[in-house]
């Protein structure tokens, strides 16, 4: 079943390529910062992280091992927790004044984000901001060939983005998160120490949880990378080349880890092992849609974080309106696979069952049933909010929400069915409340 996904097609792409840092995952790992800072040459650090873990323990265990190895370290903390130009521009300046030879990053994918994109726009600074963006936003303007070091250490079990070559940014002025996507962006070395989830509040276990399992959900359903055009040179292709057997691995693992350990690491900061698999599911479906792409889900939800009004969310620190990224994603979720399991129904019941669904009596044609309620079940666990209108969202916002998310025009070409504005409609219409 699986391989015939991949079935070879007239005109679409023939190799697929995967781009993932030198990883390292363990308890206490984040010690060894300071001989690995030192082994990739850096002799002065910039530090990013932000001001919630500025003075805390992780912060001090990098500091100390940067220390004892004998280098210079200064840090950067100026960090919005929706990683937007502003913090960029900041940290930019920060990089340009500070003589670094390489860059750590500390924290969620915020902070990870802000200090890919900072290297880039102090080191080669646009014209304007929005010219390395992909049009019709920005220019397209080619990134140079190389960054400084870097080293990505994750503090929370979601984005992946210590093993992503994407920045996701928010830009103020049109309020909506747009995607940097290069080669150019990988950290050299990524530092995961499950240690930085013990202290997590629960409700950022849930929306991290839910990322790291529609990151997985949508690699695994995404069109299938030789249905993508093949793109000849192989500098231009793409990083988003769809689904491919290497995500399949990766995604697989990630969705059982988040079938089995969500709810056990939602409930409990002292279950270290649902904790510490989550971490590591994490990093494994960032290894999987970094190399992939997301589809629908995160397209879909860029509309819900860039009309969001009047509302917040229990366990951050960060006034109105905020939705948490994680959560942004999963209230169209359900109403998401309903619609794509009938374009691949065997991957979605392949997928189902990674997830522990009960497939006894049930077959391909169920699939995006089984997918929807056991993701219902999942956000009613962990007290996540009720679809669209735990969100503050109503039937009458459907269209405004379509218009904005249809702008992510890469991602929703990556699903396994063509979908077009009045589909987006109809999906939201139907993520209201479950
Ligand atoms: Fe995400």
């Amino acid at each position: 079943m699986g391989c015939q996904y991949f079935d070879p097609c007239q005109g679409g792409a023939d190799t697929f390529t995967v781009a993932i840092p030198k990883y390292t995952f363990g308890r206490g790992c984040l010690s060894e910062v300071g001989a690995r800072a030192a082994g990739l040459g850096m002799s002065r650090v910039g530090l990013f992280t932000d001001p919630g873990l500025r003075d805390g323990p992780y912060v001090a265990t990098v500091l100390d091992s940067l220390k004892s190895a004998g280098l210079d370290v200064a840090v950067f903390d100026e960090i919005t927790i929706e990683a937007d130009d502003r913090s960029v521009e900041r940290g930019a300046a920060f990089i340009a004044d500070g003589n670094f030879d390489g860059i750590v990053s500390v924290g969620g994918g915020s902070v990870i984000d802000t200090a890919k994109a900072s290297m880039l726009y102090a080191l080669h600074p646009p014209g304007d901001f929005l010219d390395y963006f992909a049009p019709p936003l920005g220019a397209g303007k080619p990134m140079p060939r190389q960054l400084l070091p870097h080293i990505a250490c994750a503090t929370t079990s979601g984005t992946g983005s210590e093993c992503t070559s994407i920045s996701v940014l928010r830009i103020t002025h049109l309020e909506t998160k747009f995607v940097l996507a290069n080669p150019v962006l990988l950290p050299q070395e990524a530092l995961v120490d499950p240690v930085c989830a013990e202290t997590l509040p629960a409700m950022v276990v849930a929306s991290t949880g839910f990322d790291l399992l529609c990151h997985a959900l949508e690699c695994y359903t995404a069109k299938a990378y030789t249905r993508w055009e093949k793109q000849p040179d192989p500098q231009k292709r793409p990083l988003i080349q769809g689904a491919n057997p290497w995500s399949d691995l990766a995604a697989q693992k990630a969705l059982e880890i988040a079938g089995t350990y969500l709810e056990r690491g939602v409930a409990s900061a002292d279950d270290h092992e649902a904790r510490d698999q989550l971490m590591w599911g994490a990093s494994l479906a960032g290894m999987a849609f970094g190399n992939t792409g997301t589809h629908l889900g995160h397209a879909l939800s860029y509309g819900v974080t860039h009309l969001m009004q009047d509302i917040t969310t229990d366990g951050y620190t960060v006034g109105a309106p905020f939705v948490p990224h994680g959560i942004s994603v999963i209230v169209s979720a359900p109403s998401i696979f309903r619609y794509t399991a009938e374009a691949a129904p065997e991957r979605h019941f392949e997928a189902a069952g990674f997830l522990d669904c009960d497939l006894r009596d049930a077959g391909a044609p169920d699939s995006g049933e089984l997918l929807a309620e056991r993701l219902i079940g999942l956000m009613r666990n962990t007290g996540a909010p009720n679809g669209l209108a735990g969100v503050g969202f109503g039937p009458e916002d459907v269209p405004a929400l379509a218009q904005s998310s249809a702008r992510q025009a890469r991602a929703i070409n990556n699903a396994p069915r063509e979908t077009n504005l009045v589909d987006i409609e109809n999906i939201y219409a139907a993520a209201i409340s479950y």
